[in-house]
């Protein structure tokens, strides 16, 4: 009745940002991402009949915070009449600063939760589950280059590339550490009934989603660096349009960018992507991950950096 998971998170190329249920958190779109490998949630779940409540335990400390919306993942993957759950967790990166915790917690406590239970379920099914407790969690249960299809009732979750066919870094430039001002979940249903790019925004996204598969495929950096800015600049666009408007960028968001464009003259190989916060993700070669780091670390407002390469899907410890 005991087990522990770990699971990386996950960066998107091309974004979800949006439902069309949001009762079984379906996305209104198919995302890429690539998962990282030097970032980690590990997530302990034990079962215990005497136990009145569910507890969670975040690096060693009660945590009642994110308490519910992991109760809610270990319901979906144990059934709600489960017993009780201690969860301990230990993550070694910002929580809730864009910085995709999220989906590393959701991944890692799914798959620990059913082997708890003993319940053997393929990857595909963990990642629906995972998917149902928050979409971009149902993509950590792969690695590399992970491709969420949205069709039918459920999410049909695939590697595209295993993360050593193509080795690339991210640098994360850190501007912000606490948690961001409005979730993600909240955000995109704001998104979805007031931005009037918000239709545009779904139906653009097959050929997005096209341009990053062939681009992946082809290993062609150049080709994956401007669909995934592009891509990311319209999720933002988006946010902006949004009302009440949705905006995660501060000062040091946009340095960063323009440090990011400055070393694509100098003929880096690198581009950015940001989520729902205000951290900027630089996607490298690896061959120039130490130029990307010294230039962001330069950048005004930038608090710290993070480096990872890419990594594999969650799986039991
Ligand atoms: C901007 O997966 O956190 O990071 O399903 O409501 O839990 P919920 O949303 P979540 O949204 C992630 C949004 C994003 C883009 C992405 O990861 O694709």
């Amino acid at each position: 009745m005991r087990e522990t998971a770990t699971a990386q998170p996950n960066i998107a190329l091309i974004k979800y940002w949006g439902k069309r249920d949001t009762e079984l958190n379906l996305p209104a779109v198919g995302s890429i991402s690539i998962t990282l490998s030097d970032l980690f949630t590990s997530m302990t779940v034990e079962f215990e009949d005497n136990l009145e409540q569910d507890e969670l335990h975040l690096n060693n400390e009660q945590n009642d915070k994110l308490l519910p919306r992991l109760s809610h993942a270990i319901d979906i993957a144990a059934g709600g009449d489960r017993p009780r759950a201690r969860i301990s967790s230990e993550c070694n990166f910002p929580i809730a600063a864009g910085l995709a915790s999220s989906a590393s917690s959701f991944a890692a406590v799914v798959v620990a939760a059913s082997a708890a239970m003993g319940i053997e379920r393929s990857v595909g099914e963990l990642a629906n589950l995972a998917g149902r407790a928050s979409g971009s969690a149902a993509r950590s249960l792969y690695g590399g280059f992970v491709e969420l299809e949205n069709s039918g009732d459920a999410v049909v979750v695939s590697e595209l590339l295993p993360a050593d066919a193509w080795p690339l870094d991210v640098v994360v430039a850190v501007t912000e550490t606490g948690p961001k001002p409005v979730g993600s979940t909240e955000a995109m249903e704001i998104s979805r009934r007031t931005s009037p790019f918000y239709e545009r925004w779904v139906g653009d996204q097959a050929d997005d989603l096209a341009s990053a598969r062939n681009a992946i495929a082809a290993r062609d950096f150049a080709a994956l660096a401007s669909v995934a800015e592009h891509n990311c600049l319209k999720m933002h666009s988006v946010m902006w349009s949004s009302r009440p408007p949705i905006v995660y960028w501060n000062d040091a968001t946009l340095a960063c960018l323009q440090t990011i464009r400055q070393l694509q003259s100098d003929g880096v190989d690198v581009f950015f992507t940001i989520d729902a916060g205000p951290q900027v993700k630089a996607v490298c070669d690896t061959a120039d991950t130490d130029t990307v780091e010294t230039a962001l670390r330069a950048t005004d407002g930038v608090r710290d950096i993070l480096r990872s390469g890419l990594g594999e899907g969650a799986r039991l410890r």
